[in-house]
């Protein structure tokens, strides 16, 4: 299969996702990141053993002294058109991580935009800089059209995409995927588990990318639990479909906890009322937050997690709880993203070497 300079944006947009993950390697290497649907589960598998091995080299003075040399011949740009504290830090220590030196443009009012540059301009100019481009958007499908347009010039560097309009998030998915296996260690696995989401599923591309990301595990069960307005989208569910995966939909929360191997709660993402999304129904907020009180139905092994920011959706008394494992999951985001930054560029081999030279 080739790459995108083999084929026309209007033939590879027509294509399905899968379809077009097979565009997106070059020299059969992993190249653009911009949707789940492009990970299998050997690629899930060996990014979080990678992660893993790089968390514990991490540890020490001499082994965070090799991973700043394992990218230090590369410059990333990190291009944030769309609010972000989590999902741009943790790229920007995982660059300090492995040793890259960064560019960052976050506020559009600043940059040539203001003067009428077009986005595709502005990526452009960012390739002649830099390595690697690691953008978030508030249009959906850009960072797709992207990848095409540089894979066509004569700089054609990858593109992660960090979040793209209420579509995709696909690094967030790989670190709850990264999230759900720790957790899930010494209980089997991924396979066979419930995973329920809670909250505006209709425009929560975290909770999108997850959904397709559990795909490629088996026996999962997902269930979907809205207010009425903010279900998940029927796209995802038809994928569900396809695959015979066993699903749910439910507006009843709190009677559901105990079924649960995973919640993943999430917060109305109210930005989106102002401009095209539709929601703006007002709910009672406290049918879809976890309390203190609701600890003693969740299962002894389960977890709480949360892509975060969060606002009432899980109360702050809940931390302590072994089971509440945001904030672990918000550090695997580096740990993942770091990992796959050293894949993206072919430097995976040098990390496992090391790891085993320590063994
Ligand atoms: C999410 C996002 O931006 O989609 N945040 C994140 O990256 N962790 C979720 C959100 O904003 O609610």
């Amino acid at each position: 299969m080739g790459a995108l300079t083999d084929i026309r944006l209007d033939e590879y947009l027509k294509l399905s996702q899968v379809e077009k993950g097979a565009y997106l390697k070059r020299d059969g290497r992993l190249f653009h990141v911009l949707f789940a649907q492009q990970f299998g589960r050997e690629d899930l598998e060996s990014l979080g053993r990678l992660a893993t091995r790089i968390r514990f080299i991490a540890k020490t003075k001499e082994g965070m002294d090799f991973l700043r040399n394992v990218l230090s011949d590369k410059r990333a740009m990190l291009y944030f058109s769309q609010p972000s504290t989590r999902t741009f830090l943790s790229f920007c220590a995982a660059c300090q991580i492995l040793g890259i030196t960064t560019g960052e443009v976050r506020d559009t009012s600043t940059s040539s935009e203001l003067k009428g540059e077009s986005r595709e301009d502005s990526v452009r100019t960012f390739s002649s800089y830099f390595d690697l481009i690691i953008m978030r958007s508030e249009i959906g499908g850009l960072a797709e059209r992207m990848a095409w347009t540089l894979s066509n010039t004569e700089r054609p560097v990858p593109i992660i995409n960090a979040g793209s309009g209420k579509d995709q998030h696909p690094t967030q998915a790989l670190l709850d995927i990264y999230t759900l296996q720790r957790s899930f260690e010494t209980t089997g696995g991924i396979d066979g588990k419930t995973i329920m989401f809670v909250g505006d599923l209709a425009r929560g591309r975290t909770v999108r990318s997850l959904s397709l990301l559990l795909l490629n595990y088996s026996d999962v069960r997902q269930y979907f639990v809205a207010p009425e307005g903010y279900q998940i989208g029927s796209d995802i569910l038809q994928t569900l479909d396809k695959a015979g995966v066993r699903y749910k939909l439910s507006s009843d929360f709190h009677a559901l906890i105990p079924e649960a191997d995973a919640i993943y709660m999430t917060r109305v993402q109210d930005e989106w009322d102002k401009t095209d999304g539709k929601p703006a129904v007002s709910f009672d907020r406290g049918r879809y937050s976890f309390g203190v009180e609701d600890l003693k139905r969740l299962k002894e092994k389960a977890v709480l997690m949360h892509p975060f920011p969060r606002r009432t959706e899980i109360d702050p008394a809940v931390d302590h709880d072994p089971r509440a494992v945001y904030w672990r999951q918000m550090r695997n985001g580096m740990w993942i993203r770091a990992a796959l930054i050293a894949t993206i560029f072919g430097r995976e081999k040098v990390i496992d070497e090391h790891a085993a030279s320590k063994v």
